[in-house]
């Protein structure tokens, strides 16, 4: 029996990297799936993988820090699709400076995509959650929100609200059985990490304990896990997928 049988997810972020293999694994568990994603071509590329996997799928493209875009998405998602069981709030994207150097445009799209998107998403399905008294909210954070690194003080504020969020929002949403949970990834290996340099890539390999850099499937386990009924009683939590760098 598959884990998500004919539930449905909403992914956004689902384009590459860790949102699609988050949206391939849960249409390989039985799930249909609405991938957002700034680039109307990858959305629907991957929307095809998961109709070749048997499953419906639905091609959405939209910047997730546009109010009102998102709001048009969730009423034609809701009206086109019907019920959702789960949101994935995975968009995401880095603009790494020092803070002498990091300029107010910067602050505001890390800010604005990885912390506002994932409002404007949670906002626009809280509804038909708690009306339906079921749900599942994955926000992909970051260890970084957790540990704080030089260059990144945007993606690091970004990514620690979102995980005050995810416990504010899991407080809120509790007594209807809707859970809310959030991953951590470490360093994993996609293209926001492609363009990390040899050295720095060894340096970082001797702070994780298990040697490698993750693979977005990793973080598409947890997902899953989070995800499936076997999680039913978990909300609240921050799932760390990072080879031990952080314990
Ligand atoms: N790769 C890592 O090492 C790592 C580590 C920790 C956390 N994360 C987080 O995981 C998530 C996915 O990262 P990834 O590595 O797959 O990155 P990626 O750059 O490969 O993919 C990010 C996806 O988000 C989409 N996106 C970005 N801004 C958007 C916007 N404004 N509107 C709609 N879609 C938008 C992109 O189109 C792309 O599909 C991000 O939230 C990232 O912060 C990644």
């Amino acid at each position: 029996m598959n884990q998500l049988e004919n539930q449905i997810a909403v992914v956004t972020g689902a384009g590459r990297g860790i949102g699609k293999a988050i949206a391939l694994k849960f249409a390989s568990e039985g799930a249909d799936i609405a991938c957002v994603s700034r680039t109307a071509e990858n959305a629907e590329t991957v929307a095809e993988e998961v109709r070749a996997l048997g499953r419906q799928a639905w091609a959405l493209a939209l910047d997730v820090s546009d109010a009102a875009a998102v709001s048009i998405a969730i009423d034609s998602i809701v009206q086109t699709i019907g019920r959702v069981d789960i949101l994935v709030n995975n968009a995401g994207v880095t603009r790494d400076n020092l803070i002498m150097r990091m300029s107010p445009e910067d602050w505001d799209t890390v800010l604005n995509t990885n912390l506002k998107g994932a409002f404007l998403f949670t906002k626009g399905f809280a509804r038909s959650f708690l009306k339906q008294r079921s749900g599942r909210i994955i926000n992909v954070a970051s260890i970084i929100g957790l540990i704080g690194n030089a260059g990144q003080c945007n993606y690091a504020a970004s990514k620690a609200a979102l995980i005050g969020f995810t416990k504010s929002i899991a407080r809120e949403l509790a007594p209807r059985g809707v859970t809310v949970n959030a991953i951590a990834p470490g360093f994993i290996e996609t293209d926001m990490t492609a363009a990390m340099k040899a050295e720095m890539r060894q340096e970082l390999l001797r702070k994780i304990p298990l040697n490698s850099l993750g693979q977005p499937d990793d973080v598409a386990n947890a997902a899953l896990f989070l995800a499936s009924v076997s999680a039913r009683y978990i909300t609240g939590q921050v799932l760390t997928v990072d080879g031990g760098m952080v314990m």
